[in-house]
């Protein structure tokens, strides 16, 4: 039987490098996306060395207009058969909306949002033709609640909530499962990308091994949406209880 193999963008750090190792280590070949050539190259012969699997570093900007297309390239040239991916790169920008820079959030909102929902539509396409795929969003516990301070890292997140859970009722019966990972407060290089230091957020940070186990497990069980964590889980289920002009103030304390 052929290994499978899977796609993770942002590879090269954080979240997404302990996915490539977990997903590694259960013998799947890695296809990590990130754009630091060194750091990429050197993750991904970092999973041959341990794991003994094949894997291609591919070094792309996922803003870049034509992103997908070089992808599709990519794995036309490389005769690569995805079998699961997973959308995992993404940054936030911490501060007063209206003190911080436009470009930043136009680049988030790319990255976070359409990028994320353009390679979703490729693979989801192919995936529904052949019958079979999995496809992991990676959203936020910030998903569920109004992010003051951090109001279009939120608020993208919570795109990726919705946009996962109607996708995954669309592609059930095409065989084809989606999952959403809702991760807490983790560390990596998210905190120093989004100039986060001053947040209070990060002083109970996870650890981003434990974040993937959880997640491999849960789309190893088809779960929909996967929050590791007791603390995050009891959050989120909490804020179903309290009204929704409550949230931010509360949220506005945490940050
Ligand atoms: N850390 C947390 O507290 C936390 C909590 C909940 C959810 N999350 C989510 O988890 C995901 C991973 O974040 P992380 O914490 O692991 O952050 P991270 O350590 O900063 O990793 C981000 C990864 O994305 C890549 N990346 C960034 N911009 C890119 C672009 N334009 N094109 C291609 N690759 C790009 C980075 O590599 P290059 O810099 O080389 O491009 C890196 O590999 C994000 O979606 C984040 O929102 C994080």
């Amino acid at each position: 039987m052929r290994p499978e193999t899977v796609f993770i963008t942002g590879a090269s750090s954080g979240i997404g490098l302990e996915l490539a190792h977990v997903f590694a280590r259960e013998g799947y070949n890695v296809v990590g996306v990130a754009q630091n050539d060194v750091q990429l190259r050197d993750a991904m012969r970092g999973l041959e060395h341990e794991y003994g699997v094949k894997t291609w570093p591919l070094v792309q900007n996922l803003t870049a207009r034509n992103a997908v297309e070089k992808i599709d390239e990519f794995l036309h040239a490389e005769k690569i058969h995805v079998d699961v991916v997973i959308n995992n790169a993404g940054f936030g920008v911490f501060g007063e909306f209206i003190q911080t820079d436009w470009e930043d959030h136009k680049e988030l909102l790319d990255l976070n949002i359409v990028s994320l929902t353009e390679l979703t539509k490729y693979f989801a396409q192919r995936m529904a033709k052949r019958g079979g795929g999995k496809i992991l969003n990676v959203a936020s516990i910030a998903s569920f609640f109004p992010g003051v301070f951090m109001d279009t890292y939120y608020a993208s997140k919570a795109y990726v909530l919705s946009f996962s859970l109607a996708l995954a009722e669309e592609l059930r019966p095409k065989g084809v499962q989606v999952s959403v990972l809702c991760p807490g407060p983790t560390r990596s290089n998210f905190e120093t990308r989004a100039h986060a230091t001053r947040s209070k957020l990060f002083g109970r940070a996870g650890d981003a091994r434990k974040v993937a186990e959880v997640a491999l497990k849960g789309v190893q069980n088809n779960k929909l949406i996967i929050i590791p964590g007791t603390r995050n889980k009891l959050n989120v289920f909490m804020s179903r209880f309290i009204p929704r002009k409550w949230l931010a103030p509360l949220v506005r304390r945490a940050n």
